[in-house]
């Protein structure tokens, strides 16, 4: 990683802080290892974000509907689709600093070949290639280990350990059967569910990229087992870097990941990454589209004994549908629309940190100043033009601080317009809007403000 990559992302992290976008966890008892809490910001964007995932792959589509299941599952969920056995990372510790690693990721960074899995292969690499510790440059290592990553529990009324879903996609087979039965819904079709996911990591890091509590954003699209899966999944994926590209994602910061064979699981056809190129480390995963065939339902019918097939209501051909499964984590969403936005520019002269969001992502739509606070019919005409915007968009009203200052903080919030009245305003009726990214200001007729407003943003 560059020092100028590092520098960006510590630039971010920074200012996620100081502005109530993410906070360390747990910070005044000293913080839990690489756990964040969203601020009243970060709330806002990563709702904003999930709103416009739901827009558009739910309430847009004819051919998808959402549901929302329990994070604790009967555990015998996570026996069939295979997660109690084989949902395992391989860890190994440094002996000499007691620094703990993910196997896999160890040997990526230290010679750049991709192991994932191999338990055996990676054994073997750490010796032969005399991989050093990062933190303390030793090669002390001990024997690898593997272990399951999901986090247990336990829950009255139930013998036995529960588990914390690892992915929000199992509750969607369970009521697969429960939605064709009560919907119209015929397959090809889809169902979605947002909500939050739990991975014991070995190793969480690069701030909120790998946690391990995270929400994702999950879609099983139900095909007839003889349909072209290949348009279906190329349609997908486009629609997958379509939604990178809302969240402010430059194209070129795109780029396709194709998982080879070797890393396939046995059922799955293909699977393909969209990545983003984060100013941490360069390219890596933000979504993830893969063919799971009928590896799903089957597993369920098999564990559950119950007949988990579609019956087509044109033909009455009866099968068990494939599966294309989109899937979207909103934490790296969230990541990547503030590192897409985090700009540093001069204007005028002067240097300026600007979020520039997509405006309908922005936690903030709408910033009103009185030009002084200390003028009451300043601050009484700012309250009315707040009072009445504020029932069509999120809208902050300010008053601290000098009017650089505040145009400087809703800069770092990525607030696109900041409405000032002034003394002009009281005689002429009117304000003057800044835009955030031209920094040009209009003068714009009290009657006229909302439906300018309502030309350029989208409250979603
Ligand atoms: N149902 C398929 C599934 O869960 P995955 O690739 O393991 O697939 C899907 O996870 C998405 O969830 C990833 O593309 C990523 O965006 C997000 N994700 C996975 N692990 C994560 C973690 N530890 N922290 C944050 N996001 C994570």
């Amino acid at each position: 990683m560059s020092d100028k990559q590092n520098n960006t992302m510590e630039k971010i992290v920074s200012l996620c802080k100081r502005r109530g976008f993410i906070f360390p966890c747990s910070e005044i008892y000293g913080g839990l290892a690489n756990s964040y809490s969203y601020g009243p910001y970060g709330t806002a964007l990563k709702n904003n974000i999930e709103k416009l995932w739901w827009r558009k792959f739910v309430e847009n589509r004819e051919d998808m509907v959402g549901m929302d299941g329990p994070i604790i599952l009967h555990p015998k969920v996570w026996e069939a689709s295979g997660h109690t056995e084989g949902f395992n990372d391989a860890m190994v510790d440094c002996k000499a600093c007691k620094y703990r690693f993910r196997v896999d990721h160890l040997i990526q960074e230290a010679i750049g070949e991709d192991m994932e899995g191999d338990l055996d292969g990676m054994n073997k690499k750490l010796q032969e290639e005399e991989i050093k510790c990062p933190q303390c440059g030793k090669k002390d290592w001990t024997d690898i280990r593997e272990i399951n990553m999901m986090f247990k529990t336990q829950m009255n009324g139930f013998d036995g350990e529960v588990y914390l879903r690892p992915e929000t996609a199992g509750a969607i087979f369970l009521d697969f059967k429960n939605i064709i039965d009560s919907l119209r819904v015929k397959v090809p079709f889809g169902i979605a569910q947002t909500g939050k996911a739990f991975r014991n990591e070995i190793v969480a890091k690069s701030f909120i990229f790998r946690v391990r509590e995270f929400e994702q954003m999950e879609i099983e699209y139900f095909i007839h087992p003889e349909a072209d899966w290949e348009s279906i999944f190329e349609e997908w994926l486009k629609k997958q870097e379509e939604f990178a590209q809302s969240l402010g994602a430059k194209k070129e910061d795109l780029r396709r990941y194709e998982h080879p064979e070797s890393k396939l699981s046995h059922y799955s056809k293909k699977t393909v990454d969209v990545e983003y190129n984060y100013p941490f480390g360069g390219f890596d995963e933000l979504f993830g589209l893969a063919h799971r065939g009928d590896f799903d339902l089957t597993q369920h019918a098999k564990y559950s004994k119950k007949d988990l097939s579609y019956t087509d209501p044109f033909s009455g051909e009866k099968y068990v549908p494939h599966v294309i499964e989109p899937t979207f984590g909103l934490d790296r969403c969230v990541l990547t629309s503030l590192c897409a936005a985090y700009t540093e520019e001069e204007v005028s002269d002067t240097s300026r940190v600007v979020l520039k969001f997509p405006r309908d992502l922005a936690p903030v739509k709408i910033a009103v100043f009185p030009l002084l606070r200390n003028r009451e019919e300043l601050v009484g005409k700012a309250r009315e033009v707040f009072d009445i915007l504020k029932e069509h968009f999120v809208c902050e009203f300010d008053d601290n601080g000098n009017i650089g200052k505040r145009y400087r903080r809703q800069d770092e919030i990525g607030t696109p317009y900041c409405v000032t009245v002034d003394f002009d305003s009281l005689d002429n009726d009117d304000v003057t809007i800044r835009d955030r990214d031209t920094t040009e200001q209009n003068r714009v007729k009290l009657g006229e403000l909302l439906d300018y407003f309502k030309d350029r943003l989208i409250s979603l």
